[in-house]
């Protein structure tokens, strides 16, 4: 009963996909959506689909090579083994290069539901993504991710390149996904805008030489923390109790160790935020399987220890609240979905012992962590139920090798405030969520002198807001239709990041503010309307980016970007 579905990786890494819910009461559950796929224009042509997202300093540079790595078209695969073929770094352009990026395209036409998807390098995962819902007449989209800290993977010869994109075809769902991957080598250097540098005050100016922020130089070693690939080298999380164990053994020469979770929430877990307790789905006779409560904390243990968790940004898919919203301008995340680094070197004296380590994944709702959730009913007119969770930890640590004695502090602290109102029986849901994250890394020298130090501040601030109205069917009894009826919803959702990594620093301020409404028949969107307007802006020692774009009815109204940073402010 107790029914998550995530999929997730670690060097590390979480993930799910499959089933969809299908007897949620409208008025009460958050659900994924088809939208209609008919153009109504006379001449369709195929759509260009995006996410706001800075281009990579490297954009502006001529690739020294690019190597195509995959392209394939996933139809139904759902249970099938992933696309995997074999990767050797490109003869015409050996290493080193200065920066590897890998350039990832999609296109589709037909109808099927938003897909998740993840790609592999030797069992390590270095892109998940989600697609887009297609139209008849097709939609493509392009993104682009700096892959450089994947280094030590793409200068190993015969290695796999895997892809999983879990999607179903059959007579009603006919998108099949055409996907186009390629690596682009550079070899130029790319020089930082000393024009444009941010006016970011660091803790300390005087950074030592070794400048030991996180991934000044890409590791040397990728350990995936992962499955055996048959499905995708994602663990499947289907429940609170379902852990994943793997063993690990650290090299003794290790300095820094950096964990790389990915991980994404499907299923009875794609609105987790917005999840009553199943006290209030007994309480009110619901059938939905949607429960758990409103929060969920995604946790990392070595050999038993907690050493670090994480609440998960919650991408909406392109299914998810109104799938008109999202096009052509897709949510915060949806075709490169965040990642989250935890440094673990304070651990490192008791890793560097030469034996296995157990490291164990998993995720935790509001009942296994002991969080108490409140409800309040009065009748059946109003619900409202709050959840409110802090964390505070800090791990030291001190690692000593012929370049010194280094020690490790890490200290991270998050509080998350959920809040889930009802109104008029339940047809009337207002979700807000606020999450707001420090996460601190100091690096010292025997002297004391800090050497190194990686600042993460995040704020994810989510509304989302349901009014649902039961239809009349058109049939012709002229009777109500209990999956028929009207939904008006606005959705507002940010990512607001600062960063702070040795000598380096930026800022990163993305909202999204939808709104509209849809006419809907099971899952299926009839008709409706919508508009999502969103402003990205981003600055770091590369300089300044800032994009506002309004979409409405399917189609960009505004779009206005600039690299200037005094606009960008
Ligand atoms: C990808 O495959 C299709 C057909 O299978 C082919 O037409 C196309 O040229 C290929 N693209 C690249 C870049 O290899
Ligand atoms: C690559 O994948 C194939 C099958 O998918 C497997 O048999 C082979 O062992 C893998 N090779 C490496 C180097 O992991
Ligand atoms: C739930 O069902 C029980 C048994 O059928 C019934 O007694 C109760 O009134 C129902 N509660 C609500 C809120 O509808
Ligand atoms: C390394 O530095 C830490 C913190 O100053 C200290 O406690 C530890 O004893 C040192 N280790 C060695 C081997 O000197
Ligand atoms: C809520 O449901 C009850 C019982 O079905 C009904 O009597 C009442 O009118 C409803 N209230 C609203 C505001 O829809
Ligand atoms: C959505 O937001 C708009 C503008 O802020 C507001 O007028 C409207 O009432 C909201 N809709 C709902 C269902 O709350
Ligand atoms: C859709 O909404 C936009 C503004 O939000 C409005 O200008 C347009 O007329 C609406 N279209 C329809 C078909 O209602
Ligand atoms: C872009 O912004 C400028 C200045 O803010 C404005 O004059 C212009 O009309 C905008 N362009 C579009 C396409 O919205």
């Amino acid at each position: 009963m107790n029914y998550f579905r995530y999929l997730a990786s670690i060097c590390f890494f979480l993930f799910l996909a499959g089933a969809v819910q299908t007897t949620v009461p409208a008025a009460v559950s958050l659900d994924r959506f088809l939208k209609p796929i008919k153009a109504q224009e006379p001449k369709p042509q195929p759509q260009e689909f995006f996410e706001l997202a800075s281009p990579l300093p490297s954009d502006h540079l001529t690739p020294f090579c690019s190597h195509t790595v995959i392209n394939h078209s996933f139809a139904n695969t759902i249970g099938s083994p992933p696309f995997s073929s074999t990767y050797s770094p490109p003869s015409d352009c050996p290493a080193p290069w200065s920066r590897v990026v890998l350039d990832f395209r999609a296109a589709s036409s037909g109808e099927q539901y938003d897909r998740i998807a993840a790609i592999w390098l030797d069992g390590a995962e270095i892109f998940r993504t989600s697609t887009a819902e297609p139209t008849e007449s097709g939609i493509f989209w392009k993104v682009r991710k700096d892959i450089s800290r994947y280094y030590s993977l793409l200068s190993k010869p015969e290695i796999n390149v895997t892809m999983m994109l879990e999607n179903v075809v059959n007579d009603v769902y006919t998108g099949v996904y055409d996907i186009l991957v390629s690596f682009l080598f550079y070899k130029e250097d790319i020089v930082p805008n000393d024009d444009r540098v941010p006016s970011i005050t660091l803790p300390n100016k005087k950074l030592g030489t070794a400048e030991l922020g996180l991934f000044k130089t890409p590791p040397d070693l990728i350990i995936p923390i992962s499955s055996d690939g048959e499905r995708g080298f994602w663990f499947k999380v289907e429940s609170e109790s379902d852990v994943h164990i793997k063993k690990v053994k650290i090299p003794r020469n290790t300095l820094q160790v950096v964990l790389e979770l990915y991980v994404s929430f499907h299923g009875n877990d794609e609105f987790w935020y917005s999840n009553p307790p199943y006290s209030y789905i007994r309480m009110n006779n619901l059938t939905t399987g949607r429960g758990n409560g409103a929060y969920r904390e995604v946790f990392v243990t070595i050999d038993g220890k907690f050493i670090g968790s994480e609440v998960v940004f919650p991408v909406v898919f392109t299914g998810g609240v109104n799938p008109l919203f999202w096009g052509p301008v897709v949510a915060i995340g949806d075709f490169n979905l965040p990642t989250y680094d935890l440094d673990l070197s304070p651990f490192l004296g008791w890793l560097l012992d030469g034996k296995s380590h157990e490291i164990r994944i998993g995720v935790d709702d509001a009942y296994h962590i002991g969080l108490s959730t409140q409800i309040y009913t009065s009748g059946w007119i109003m619900n409202l139920r709050r959840v409110k969770a802090k964390r505070k930890s800090e791990f030291a640590g001190w690692v000593k090798s012929k370049a010194g004695n280094f020690t490790t502090i890490v200290s991270q602290q998050f509080k998350v405030t959920n809040l889930v109102r009802y109104y008029f029986n339940g047809t009337y849901k207002i979700v807000q969520q606020i999450f707001k994250a420090k996460r601190d890394s100091r690096v010292r020298e025997d002297s004391g002198e800090l050497v190194g130090r990686t600042i993460v501040r995040r704020q994810y601030p989510l509304t989302v807001i349901t009014s649902t109205v039961p239809l009349q069917s058109n049939g012709p009894s002229g009777s109500m239709e209990e999956d028929m009826y009207m939904m008006i919803t606005n959705v507002s959702h940010a990512k607001n990041e600062r960063r702070v990594n040795g000598l380096s620093s930026s800022i990163l301020y993305n909202r999204q503010e939808s709104e509209g409404w849809m006419k809907v028949k099971g899952h299926s969107v009839i008709s409706g309307n919508s508009s999502t307007w969103q402003r990205y802006t981003y600055r770091d020692e590369f300089g300044c980016y800032s994009r506002t774009v309004l979409a409405t009815e399917g189609k960009l109204a505004i779009d206005n970007s600039t690299f200037s940073c005094a606009a960008s402010t």
